[in-house]
């Protein structure tokens, strides 16, 4: 899968930050169900990796790291089976170790200069990150001006009440954000808010 395949599979990928007390599977049911495919596990507790393969399980899931920060990292969630790497941001050493893993790899880039430095590697599909604080919708419409083959997957301050304001532009192929699932949340919960975020392309 390209990187743009993998952007066009659902229109909002799932931030997720799974603590203690989470239930993976449960989780991921529920966005699957709901018509969110693409799952986002940001290594950012030590239950994220364990995640990452537990959720694979799921029928229908199509799991991947989030904020994976550098080539250990990288190596770390495809030993769970992550099936994609999204990064904050962009550096030359996290880009080639991505390149040669061949997985679909989404980096943040907030800049002119971010862009031209992952198009100078052969990218040409990013988080825009942070979305909201980097300028949010006008920033991507200037941005797409002179990089009209690049897509974003803005993400980082966008709500449910946002959302189909992000989705509307052309350079956006998918958002992303945290709103979907939070810290104690059911099945129905989010179940309910994963057919919202679907219905919205
Ligand atoms: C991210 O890492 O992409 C952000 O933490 C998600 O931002 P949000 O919580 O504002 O959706």
């Amino acid at each position: 899968m390209t990187a743009d395949e993998l952007m066009r599979v659902s229109p909002v990928i799932p931030v997720l930050v799974i603590g203690p007390d989470a239930d993976p599977v449960m989780i991921a049911e529920a966005l699957v169900e709901g018509g969110i495919r693409v799952l986002e596990v940001t290594l950012r507790t030590p239950q994220a990796l364990a995640a990452i393969s537990t959720m694979r399980r799921v029928s229908g899931a199509i799991v991947g790291a989030g904020t994976v920060l550098d080539p250990n990292q990288l190596q770390a969630s495809r030993d769970e089976g992550a099936e994609f790497i999204v990064s904050p941001g962009l550096t030359e050493r996290l880009g080639r170790a991505a390149i040669d893993s061949g997985l679909p790899f989404l980096p943040g880039v907030a800049s002119a200069g971010d862009i031209m430095r992952g198009l100078d590697m052969g990218l040409d599909r990013f988080k825009f990150f942070p979305a909201e604080s980097s300028g949010g919708r006008s920033a991507v419409k200037a941005l797409a001006a002179p990089f009209g083959q690049v897509r974003f997957c803005p993400t980082g301050g966008i709500r449910p009440d946002t959302a189909a304001e992000w989705l509307a532009l052309d350079a956006v192929s998918c958002i992303g954000g945290s709103w979907l699932v939070q810290p104690g949340d059911d099945h129905a919960t989010i179940l309910g808010r994963a057919r919202a975020a679907a219905a919205l392309r």
